[in-house]
């Protein structure tokens, strides 16, 4: 580890003489060494003899051509290059630290159950805002194969009963406290939407791909309202399953009913998730040739590139 206290003249500005050090070291050439740093070769053998007069003793061999380095020149090169290599480290830190906070909020997020949101709730200007996030989820297609039921604060009881009728349907043995959790679940949240996936006959778009769209879709309206400072989950359950209340709340034979979004302030933090360290995600795909400089075929190539669907714009 470079330590300046110990060894350097407290006047010796090692960080402004280094690149002229360097560039002598790597050209061991004055007329060269002084073009890599834009210097007249006057120019470089002025800053090198001020280098030497903060230093106290002589760095480069004196003399033309370039003899070479003194001890104490090495020795301040030494330096110079552990300097440069501590500096390039606290970059390397710097920058992945940047990286981290940039997609952190991503990280962090996580989901939070309605027993855990209290008030206020997001505003409409907010949905609307999640619904954006939503809308830049990537979609094959601009099918956008999904669409939001709102709630309003005044037909949540109305939800709540359809909610008692389906748990009843289901089980019509339910127990009282059975029942009250069922209907609890249309009124606990601040903010409760339904989140419906509405999947198009499109011939090169199958449903498979739509169903990912709408999770991406998912996903993003869920990052945007913990980037907003809210809580959310989502949350399906057999109900979903239910015609009946699909019928009730509007929901096409044609389509799903995904879940149900509860949207609130975090009264009590989620404790964090357990997650695998992203390296476990990959791996690496090896060809089955023994050879890596396989050439490829190129017409072969331009035909299977002309078969493709196409790029985006
Ligand atoms: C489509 C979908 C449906 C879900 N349905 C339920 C559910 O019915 N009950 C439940 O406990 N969690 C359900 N979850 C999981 C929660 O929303 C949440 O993702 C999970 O608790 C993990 O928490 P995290 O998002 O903080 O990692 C569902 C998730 C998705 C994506």
């Amino acid at each position: 580890m470079f330590t300046r206290a110990e060894s350097l003249p407290p006047h010796f500005n090692l960080l402004a003489i280094t690149p002229q050090l360097f560039a002598l070291e790597r050209t061991r050439d004055w007329q060269a060494a002084a073009l890599t740093c834009a210097l007249s070769y006057e120019g470089l053998q002025a800053s090198i003899a001020q280098a030497e007069t903060e230093y106290g003793k002589k760095l480069v061999v004196p003399g033309y051509p370039f003899a070479g380095f003194t001890a104490s020149g090495e020795q301040v090169l030494e330096w110079a290059h552990k300097l440069t290599d501590s500096v390039e480290e606290l970059k390397h830190i710097f920058a992945a630290s940047r990286k981290k906070a940039a997609v952190g909020f991503l990280i962090d997020r996580r989901s939070v159950s309605p027993k855990r949101l209290g008030l206020p709730g997001p505003q409409i200007e907010d949905i609307d805002l999640m619904t954006e996030a939503a809308l830049a989820a990537p979609d094959h297609g601009n099918l956008h194969p999904w669409r939001l039921l709102t709630f309003a604060p005044h037909q949540r009881q109305a939800l709540a009963r359809l909610f008692m009728e389906e748990k009843l349907r289901r089980d019509p043995l339910a127990s009282r406290a059975d029942i009250d959790r069922a209907m609890e679940h249309a009124t606990r949240s601040p903010v409760l939407l339904a989140f419906i996936v509405s999947l198009q006959e499109r011939k090169n778009i199958p449903f498979r791909e739509q169903w990912l769209c709408a999770g991406a879709a998912i996903g993003n309206f869920l990052n945007a309202a913990h980037q907003l400072g809210f809580g959310g989950i989502l949350l399906s359950g057999d109900r979903c399953f239910d015609p009946l209340l699909k019928e009730a709340l509007g929901v096409g034979h044609h389509e799903f009913l995904a879940g149900f979004i509860s949207l609130g302030s975090i009264a009590m933090a989620p404790p964090p998730r357990r997650k695998p360290p992203a390296q476990r995600m990959r791996s690496q795909w090896e060809s089955v040739f023994p050879n890596a400089d396989v050439p490829v075929p190129v017409s072969g190539a331009a035909e299977v590139v002309s078969k493709g669907t196409g790029n985006p714009a």
